[in-house]
C-alpha cells in the first residue's frame, strides 16, 4: 500500500520566520506539498520508534493537508502518530505535545496571523524534539533537500476518521486523536494560580477574551470559563472558521477593534486581551490602556515570582533584538542575565533547553517562557490575571509604577508593506554601505552614537547568523533598528524600530508617537525611506 511517486523540485520552498508560507494556491500546486513534507522526512530520518504530533490552526486546506501527512508519515516509517481531533493543536500545545511525548518533532499547519480561505494565507512549519521550530540548519537542509527532490513517499488508504478521540492503526503505524485541549490546560494551572484567578474573577473583576474565530476558542472556554469561573458572555469570536469570519486573526488595535473598542471606555472591562490564528501571539489591554508588547515582556519579567511556577525567580531574559530595551532594565536591576537574539523563536530555543533563560519575549506580541519552545499567547494571558489577582491593581497601574522604578522605554514599529522587492533589497544594502559612517552625525536633535548590522554567536552551539537588522543606537539611549520581514507572502515589508528611553517620570505620559518625532524624521532622513519608497509614511504603525 506504500507507493513511491516520482515528482520534480520546485525551488520557492524556502522556509522563512516560521516556516514555509504561502498563499493557498501555491500549496495546491501539484505535489507542493507532498514535495515539502518528503523534504522534512528525508533530513529528519531518524525515526527511533518515536511519534510525530500533527495538527495546525484550523485555517482553510489544514484538514486536507492533514490527510496528506497522516498518509506520508504512515510511508516514512513512523509508528506513531499524534493527531489533535479535528486537526486542531495551537501552536504552544503542539509544543507541549512534542516535548510531554518524547516525540520526534511535530508538523504544524499554520500561517499565524495571516488570513486565511481559498486565496489567503497557509504555512508548514516543522519543529523538532524540544518542542521549537527547528534549527536555521535543519530549514537550511530541507530547503536544499526540496530542490532536487524527485520523489515522494506515500500510503494509499482512505481519510482517517480525525473528528473523535482514540487511536487506530494505519497499516503498522498507531494513529492517535488526542484533545487539543486537556494537556496544555494541566500545563497551565501547574504554572499560574488557577486558585487567586478564580477568586478575582469572584470578586467582580471583568475580563474579555477574543479568539478571533481562530485556534484558542475551545482553549478559552475551557481555561477561563470551566477551570477559572469567567463568565461565558465575556468570551469573543471562539468558534473556530477556516476564514476566521473574515477577519485578520491579528490581536492589535485594527483587527480586534470590537474588542479595543470595548476597552478603551471609561466603563469598559478591567483586563481585555486576545490571541492570533495559532494562539502563539497575545494582545494584552487594561480599560483604557494598551500594554505594549515590548513593555509586557518587562512586566511579566519583573513580576513573575508572582506565579507558582516561577516563585523561586527567574534564571534569565531573553528578548529578540528590535523588541525594546525595558527588559533590559529589569534584569540589570534584579540582576539577571539578559540576552539579545535575531529575529524569530527558534533563536530562544537552545537558551532556553541549556536552562539559561526563563522567560523570552518579540515586540511582535510574542512572549512566553520555558514550559514550551514556542511563544504561547494564553500563557501570556494567564501570566496578567495571576499578577491582577495578586496586586490588586489596575493594568494601568502596575505599567506606570513599572515605568517610575524602571523608566520608560517609548516605542513603536512602523511597517512599510508590499515595496518593490529590489527597492526595499537596494535601501537595506545602502544603509549598510553607510554604517561606517554614520557615527556622529547629526540628525535634526539626534545624534549617531554607533551603527552595525546585527549578527549573533549561539553561545550554546556556536552558529552564527548574520545580517539580522540595521542597529543604529543614539547619543542618550535611543535607537532605530531597519530589517525587511521574514514571512510576508507578497512584496516586501520593511520595519523601522524606534525607541527612546526616559528616565523622567515626569515625562511618562506622552502619546508614543508624539515622544518618537525626533527618531521618526530621523529613521527616514538616514535611510531614505520616503524617497526610495514614493511612501509618505508607513503602511502599520504599531
Ligand atoms: C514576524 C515578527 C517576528 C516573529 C515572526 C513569526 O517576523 O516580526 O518577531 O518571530 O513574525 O511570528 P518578520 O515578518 O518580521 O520576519
Ligand atoms: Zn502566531
Amino acid at each position: 500500500m506504500i507507493k513511491t511517486i516520482k515528482t520534480t523540485p520546485y525551488d520557492d520552498q524556502k522556509p522563512g520566520t516560521s516556516g514555509l508560507r504561502k498563499k493557498v494556491p501555491v500549496f495546491q500546486q501539484p505535489n507542493y506539498v507532498e514535495n515539502f513534507l518528503q523534504s522534512i522526512f528525508d533530513v529528519q530520518d531518524k525515526r527511533d520508534g518515536r511519534a510525530l504530533v500533527i495538527g495546525g490552526d484550523g485555517r482553510y486546506y489544514n484538514e486536507t493537508v492533514i490527510q496528506t501527512a497522516i498518509r506520508m508519515a504512515v510511508a516514512n516509517g513512523f509508528s506513531k502518530l499524534l493527531i489533535g481531533r479535528n486537526g486542531i493543536l495551537s501552536t504552544p500545545a503542539a509544543s507541549h505535545l512534542i516535548r510531554k511525548n518524547g516525540a520526534l518533532g511535530g508538523i504544524v499547519l499554520s500561517a499565524s496571523h495571516n488570513p486565511g480561505g481559498p486565496n489567503e494565507d497557509f504555512g508548514i512549519k516543522y519543529n523538532g524534539e524540544n518542542g521549537g521550530p527547528a534549527f536555521e540548519s535543519v530549514t537550511e537542509a530541507i530547503y536544499r533537500r526540496s530542490k532536487e527532490i524527485d520523489s515522494y513517499r506515500i500510503a494509499e488508504t482512505p481519510d482517517v476518521d480525525i473528528s473523535s478521540l482514540g487511536s487506530c492503526s494505519v497499516g503498522p503505524c498507531e494513529v492517535r486523536i488526542v484533545d487539543p485541549v486537556t494537556d496544555y490546560a494541566n500545563l497551565m494551572e501547574t504554572l499560574v494560580d488557577f486558585a487567586a484567578i478564580r477568586t478575582l474573577l469572584k470578586s467582580g473583576s471583568r475580563m474579555v477574551f477574543d479568539a478571533m474565530h481562530a485556534v484558542t476558542g475551545p482553549y478559552a472556554e475551557e481555561i477561563f470559563v470551566r477551570r477559572l469561573g469567567a463568565d461565558p458572555e465575556a468570551m469573543m469570536h471562539t468558534k473556530p472558521l477556516p476564514d476566521f469570519g473574515g477577519h485578520h486573526p491579528d490581536p492589535n488595535m485594527v483587527h480586534a477593534k470590537t474588542l479595543f473598542d470595548m476597552m478603551m471606555r471609561d466603563d469598559g472591562p478591567d483586563f481585555g486581551a486576545a490571541s492570533d490564528g495559532d494562539g502563539d501571539r497575545n494582545l494584552i489591554l487594561g480599560r483604557n490602556f494598551f500594554v505594549t508588547p515590548s513593555d509586557s515582556l518587562a512586566m511579566i519579567a519583573a513580576n513573575a515570582h508572582l506565579a507558582p511556577g516561577y516563585r523561586k525567580g527567574i534564571k534569565g531574559i531573553a528578548r529578540s533584538m528590535p523588541t525594546s530595551q525595558a527588559a533590559d532594565r529589569v534584569a540589570e536591576k534584579r540582576g539577571i542575565a539578559m540576552h539579545e537574539t535575531p529575529t524569530g523563536w527558534k533563536f530562544f530555543g537552545n537558551l532556553l533547553d541549556a536552562a539559561k533563560v526563563t522567560i523570552c519575549g518579540e515586540e511582535s506580541a510574542g512572549t512566553g517562557s520555558d514550559h514550551v519552545r514556542e511563544k504561547d499567547g494564553l500563557w501570556a494571558v494567564l501570566m496578567w490575571l495571576n499578577i491582577l489577582a495578586v496586586r490588586r491593581q489596575s493594568v494601568a497601574q502596575i505599567a506606570v509604577e513599572h515605568w517610575a522604578e524602571f523608566g520608560r522605554n517609548y516605542y513603536s514599529r512602523h511597517d512599510y508593506e508590499g515595496i518593490d522587492v529590489e527597492v526595499a533589497e537596494d535601501l537595506m544594502e545602502a544603509l549598510r554601505a553607510r554604517l561606517p559612517n554614520l557615527a556622529g552625525t547629526r540628525f535634526g536633535s539626534v545624534i549617531v552614537e554607533r551603527a552595525d548590522d546585527f549578527a549573533y554567536d549561539d553561545p550554546i552551539d556556536g552558529s552564527r547568523s548574520e545580517r539580522q537588522g540595521i542597529r543604529i543606537f543614539m547619543e542618550g539611549g535611543s535607537r532605530i533598528v531597519y530589517r525587511l520581514s521574514g514571512t510576508g507572502t507578497s512584496g516586501a515589508t520593511l520595519r523601522v524600530y524606534l525607541e527612546r528611553f526616559e528616565p523622567d517620570v515626569a515625562k511618562h505620559d506622552l502619546d508614543p508617537q508624539d515622544a518618537l518625532t525626533d527618531l521618526i524624521r530621523a529613521a527616514d532622513e538616514i535611510a531614505g525611506i520616503s524617497s526610495r519608497t514614493g511612501r509618505k509614511g508607513p503602511t502599520v504603525v504599531t
